[in-house]
């Protein structure tokens, strides 16, 4: 059964209030994923990953926010950002709106690292006038077996950003939007640069998008593991 807060009514909420208050939040981002990654690829993941571990563990997922901190990216057509106080707003009013109606526990789903920063100001924000309500953060891609399923198969040329992962998830997910990646060359990023970089510096170190990652490695088989990890990862921490 779905468990998608959209798909509810509001009497259905308030009766799942009185049972349970946790609810599972997904975020991700719209921006670029190198020359064969999809846009959305940070927040889709992060929506479906969220949707069946709510499916799984009976618990209620709120809409996922489709836009993120992306400054970095806003080089390449097509990316759109918050910028960092926007999103720390936005975060802080989504948690206190559900903490007002009565949630208690909140599990956010993040498919993107520049959310990171913000996503922690955000929790501090909120917490600082409702303070009986527990917030954690699950970075999917940083899960240890995920990790380790993609040092397995893709090693170093997994890379930073647009990685075989992420794009392989998105493969396993929308496999009508891919088709087959041609070879690519591959860059090691060993030396990564200063951070946080302005939009320029990012495109001119990194022209294509992509961060040290190899995509052509990517595959929907991988995608359909690593999903499947994650999302069983998860589970455990929400259960
Ligand atoms: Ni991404």
């Amino acid at each position: 059964m779905s468990m998608n807060l959209q798909e509810k009514t509001w009497t259905q909420i308030e009766d799942y209030l009185k049972a349970k208050t946790h609810i599972i939040i997904p975020v991700g981002s719209t921006e670029q994923h190198g020359p064969n990654g999809l846009l959305g690829i940070d927040y889709m993941t992060s929506w479906e990953i969220a949707q069946e571990v709510g499916r799984k563990t009976d618990t209620l997922v709120a809409p996922p926010l489709c836009f993120g901190m992306a400054v970095h990216h806003m080089a390449f057509p097509g990316t759109i950002t918050l910028s960092p106080l926007t999103y720390i707003q936005v975060v802080t009013e989504i948690i206190q709106s559900l903490a007002k109606n009565g949630f208690k526990q909140f599990t956010f789903i993040n498919g993107h690292g520049g959310n990171i920063a913000p996503l922690t100001s955000a929790f501090c924000q909120a917490k600082q006038g409702y303070e009986d309500y527990d917030i954690n953060l699950l970075n999917w891609w940083l899960l240890p077996d995920v990790i380790e399923y993609e040092k397995k198969v893709f090693g170093d040329e997994n890379g930073f950003h647009a990685t075989c992962g992420e794009i392989s998830v998105s493969m396993f997910i929308s496999p009508v939007a891919y088709k087959q990646i041609p070879h690519m060359e591959f860059k090691s990023t060993a030396n990564r640069p200063h951070w946080p970089m302005a939009p320029h510096e990012f495109r001119a170190t990194f022209p294509d998008g992509r961060m040290g990652s190899n995509p052509s490695l990517s595959n929907a088989k991988h995608g359909e593991m690593l999903f499947k990890l994650a999302v069983n990862s998860i589970c455990q921490k929400v259960q």
